[in-house]
């Protein structure tokens, strides 16, 4: 797809997308595998995964992100909380960042940018805070500007992401329940103006009603919705 200059942005069901950049940094967000119903079990990741970005520390979002890191030697990136914490499960290498700050990876910035939502894992019957839950905005270079948007529902910051970062494509969840909706994910696309949308975090649970299809009905031209099946390439 001519926007993306030669980025590969697959879609593994859930919030877990795969980029590959053109100049050749692998990223993996929101690793979500083992349990993950929608993951496409014939998929094979990359030897090579420099990186994992995690939006926040919900166990749908992070479930793999330590064994992945281990047996890849990725870095982790993600809130500081929740990389101490990885940090704490044998996790060996981490960037630790908050909301607003950018840092430089080989080929792009990866900033952070606010999200409305919870983060926290259950250890041993108690609730342990891992940080604010965030966004990420991926500027590649000579590339797409991609925006995950993490879990989160609408809010009019997103005019924000769009003034400094102009994302081209955005990656919206919207099944729904612990996240927006369809409709909420329509007046995100009207904030954010992106060329591309890809849905995520939908179909994963039944709770997860929200399809692309009613997100396309509700914009000027649903055809900006990418229809993607988990394992696919925009
Ligand atoms: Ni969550
Ligand atoms: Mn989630």
């Amino acid at each position: 797809m001519s926007i993306l200059k030669g980025t590969k942005v697959t879609w593994l069901g859930h919030a877990t997308v795969l980029v590959e950049t053109a100049c050749g940094t692998n990223l993996l967000i929101d690793p979500f595998i083992e349990h993950n119903p929608s993951f496409p079990k014939e998929f094979v990741l990359p030897k090579k995964l420099d990186y994992i970005l995690l939006t926040h520390g919900h166990m749908d979002h992070i479930a793999d992100a330590a064994p992945l890191a281990q047996k890849h030697a990725s870095t982790v990136v993600g809130i500081y909380e929740l990389t101490s914490y990885l940090t704490g499960k044998g996790v060996e290498k981490t960037i630790g960042m908050n909301l607003g700050g950018t840092v430089s990876l080989p080929g792009l910035d990866v900033t952070m940018v606010e999200a409305k939502h919870s983060s926290s894992m259950q250890e041993g019957g108690t609730i342990v805070y891992l940080g604010e839950a965030a966004g990420m905005v991926l500027t590649v270079k000579d590339g797409p500007v991609l925006y995950h948007a993490g879990d989160t529902c609408v809010f009019s910051d997103m005019k924000l992401i769009r003034e400094l970062y102009a994302p081209e494509v955005a990656m919206l969840p919207m099944g729904g329940h612990f996240t927006m909706g369809p409709k909420e994910a329509a007046l995100a696309a009207k904030f954010l103006e992106p060329k591309l949308i890809l849905p995520i975090h939908w179909g994963t649970f039944p709770p997860l009603k929200g399809t692309p299809e009613q997100l396309a009905a509700l914009l000027p031209d649903g055809s900006i919705v990418a229809r993607v099946k988990p394992g696919q390439a925009l």
